[in-house]
């Protein structure tokens, strides 16, 4: 049996069948006030890592809200609440599209928390997206070292929870198949009632780590870098995700061209 196949039997162990949609989550904490820290980030730094806070006009920002549009559609209408990001290979584009996303809809005034977890847990990078470091980072919680909230952060002016990683682990697929990788999301279920939760995850080809996270998530959302990734990898890459049952919301095809020649790009 190769690594893939391992992995994907190690995840169906785990989670023999995905929760229905409007499950009953319990809560796994009761009564507790939470507590996010807002930290202010550089508006400079955001727009030199390409995040788009301002009411800026142009193709990128249009591109990005046309795509938060119809991933909340979707959301909506399906019932989901958890949205992976992952692509086949490194370097296409899930984190900053994660990232986007993520303000994309904070910005939709819809009375929803956006909670944005860094589940790359090999190499991090959301921090760094928004010039930040904290002590505390989602490998920290899921060693068991730091509660639930001492992780989340707002990064102002974002109206986003982040859930940080800060350094990289190599012990990443056992951690995100463990009992406390479950009690995490149950804490995000039990202290946001109503959330969108969206996980920068590694890419698909080089880790089991996607695949053993898949059945958490209602459905995936597949970037592709224009030009990038074979033929052969992308067609992997999603028969990897039907093995786990997973739906793809959407397929981002990023870094294309065609954006600025008004040919659309979703
Ligand atoms: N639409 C885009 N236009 C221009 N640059 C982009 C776009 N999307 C991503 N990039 C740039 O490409 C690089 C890789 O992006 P990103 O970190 O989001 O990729 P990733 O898929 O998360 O990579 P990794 O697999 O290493 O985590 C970054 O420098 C990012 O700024
Ligand atoms: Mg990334």
């Amino acid at each position: 049996m190769d690594r893939i196949s391992k992995a994907i039997k190690k995840a169906r162990q785990a989670n023999p069948a995905r929760p229905a949609h409007n499950s009953r989550v319990e809560p796994a904490v009761r009564g507790r006030t939470l507590e996010i820290k807002r930290i202010p980030v550089d508006p400079q730094v955001l727009r030199e890592n390409r995040i788009i806070i301002d009411g800026v006009n142009d193709a990128h920002s249009h591109a990005y809200k046309v795509l938060r549009t119809r991933v909340w559609q979707q959301m909506r209408t399906r019932g989901w609440n958890t949205l992976g990001v992952t692509s086949a290979n490194s370097g296409e584009g899930k984190s900053l599209t994660a990232i986007n996303l993520a303000i994309g809809l904070s910005k939709m005034g819809v009375a929803q928390s956006i909670i944005l977890v860094d589940l790359d847990m090999r190499r991090p990078s959301l921090h760094k997206y928004f010039g930040i470091w904290q002590e505390a980072g989602i490998s920290d919680y899921l060693h068991g070292v730091v509660d639930f909230n001492e992780v989340l952060v707002t990064p102002e002016p974002c109206e986003i929870t982040l859930l940080p990683g800060n350094m990289a682990i190599s012990n990443s697929s056992e951690i995100i198949s463990s009992s406390r990788m479950q009690r995490l999301l149950k804490e995000i279920a039990a202290n946001f009632s109503s959330r969108i939760v969206l996980f920068d995850l590694p890419p698909m080809l080089q880790t089991d780590d996607v695949m053993a996270f898949a059945p958490n998530v209602d459905a995936m959302l597949f970037i592709i870098e224009e030009g990038k990734s074979s033929e052969d990898e992308i067609t992997k890459a999603v028969e990897l995700l039907r093995d786990v049952d997973v739906e793809i919301l959407g397929t981002v095809l990023n870094k294309s061209e065609d954006v600025f020649q008004g040919e659309g790009y979703y």
